[in-house]
């Protein structure tokens, strides 16, 4: 139990006492022997996890949804091993067959255009972005992942964000522009605009592997990155 929670059971059971015999008890600040220890707790962010390796942990021994009896290797996301470097997530929607195989995000054609793609704008998962998705197993037949399957997940998404703390986020395609907007809206209206995701700016465009087989969507998504890339640099400016 982490001080702040010891002093507030406390000051209720006080108050309580107090109202159970008929008076009002002034209640002050107790201090406990191991408030030291407790205290580091306080550190953890809500999410229960302390570090992006608790999650990747944790998503390696998941069973929390029917992809795991299919999967090879769970893929919980990647990018810099110092946190402090990483400017931006970009989210897709669920390993495929190479990932499945390889147990890290993005690395088949598609990923391998993604790579590209965050270059573009001076990004790269070695240097200062952090690879996610949506589900970290792989659907059978690259299906998308159903709703009950994303949300089992979602817990992992929102712990590396919050741990990662980026200061934008690109969702990659309709199911990740979905499930972080928590809307049914198709990726051609969401495209292009910046949404706020928990004080995030985030920029949903087309997921790579839709690049790879419609060339006329290359033109928006370039549009899309440079915007993004604009907006990054806004926000490195104001905060410098
Ligand atoms: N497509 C995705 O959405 N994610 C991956 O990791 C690979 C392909």
């Amino acid at each position: 139990m982490t001080k702040n929670e010891k002093a507030e059971l406390y000051r209720f059971l006080t108050v309580a006492q107090g109202w159970a015999q008929g008076f009002r008890v002034e209640t002050s600040e107790p201090e406990f022997a191991d408030d030291g220890i407790a205290d580091s707790r306080q550190e953890v962010p809500r999410s229960g996890f302390a570090t992006v390796d608790d999650v990747a942990c944790a998503v390696a021994h998941c069973e929390g949804c029917p992809l795991a009896a299919t999967r090879t290797n769970a893929v919980p996301g990647e990018g810099p091993a110092d946190l402090r470097a990483i400017e931006v997530m970009a989210i897709g929607e669920g390993p495929g067959a190479d990932e499945d195989a390889s147990g890290r995000p993005f690395v088949g054609k598609a990923g391998q255009l993604l790579d590209r793609m965050l270059a573009s704008i001076n990004l790269s998962r070695t240097e200062n972005c952090f690879i996610a998705n949506i589900v970290k197993c792989r659907p059978p037949q690259n299906r998308e992942p159903t709703p009950e399957e994303s949300a089992a997940c979602r817990e992992y998404l929102q712990a590396q964000i919050a741990l990662v703390k980026p200061k934008m986020i690109l969702a990659l395609g309709r199911t990740a522009a979905q499930n972080l907007l928590g809307t049914s809206e198709g990726i051609n209206r969401l495209r292009g605009s910046f949404y706020d995701y928990d004080g995030i700016p985030l920029l949903p465009t087309y997921h790579p592997s839709a690049l790879l087989r419609d060339e006329t969507l290359k033109r928006p998504a370039w549009e899309d990155l440079k915007a993004f890339r604009a907006e990054l640099d806004r926000l490195k400016n104001a905060q410098a």
